[in-house]
């Protein structure tokens, strides 16, 4: 048996058991059942798997587990609830913007990251923090209606 690893996971904290090299990903959704943090390529390249660190949408795929001790952790389900949404999830819904629905937890993951940095990003800036979170479904126009949306909800 693997000394526990204590991590703070959406203001909780958890002790998992472990190797310290294993990816954060596994951990959250094997362990922690939070299945919000899709696997897409494993290869920190489609941005699924995004979740929140300091602010900033990092890929839970390539980071290991070992690396987040003492540094708190929000996945999608910290955001919001289906009965209470966060402003972006609440904009995703209201553009409609997905449609198997796969990118959508980096994609609001790195809008939440975006507008916590830049409450009303300019549209060179919104397609800058999405470039590398891959939609295969091409919903693009909706996400990016959905990005602006929630930056004016969010500033009104
Ligand atoms: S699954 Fe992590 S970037 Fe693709
Ligand atoms: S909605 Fe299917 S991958 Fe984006």
């Amino acid at each position: 048996m693997t000394a526990a690893i204590r991590i703070t996971v959406n203001g909780q904290e958890h002790a998992v058991h472990a190797a310290p090299r294993t990816p954060l990903l596994y951990v959250l959704r094997n362990d922690l059942c939070l299945n919000g943090p899709k696997y897409g390529c494993g290869l920190g390249e489609c941005g699924a798997c995004a979740v929140l660190i300091g602010g900033r949408a990092v890929r839970a795929c390539t980071i290991p587990v070992s690396a987040v001790v003492g540094r708190p952790v929000t996945t999608l389900e910290g955001l919001g609830t289906a009965a209470h949404p966060h402003p972006v999830q609440a904009a995703f819904i209201a553009e409609s913007a997905a449609q198997c629905g796969y990118c959508m937890n980096g994609m609001i993951v790195a809008t939440t990251a975006l507008l916590a940095r830049i409450p009303q990003p300019s549209e060179a800036q919104i397609r800058a923090a999405l470039r590398h979170h891959l939609c295969r479904c091409g919903t693009h126009v909706e996400i990016l209606a959905a990005v602006r949306r929630a930056a004016r909800e969010l500033t009104a």
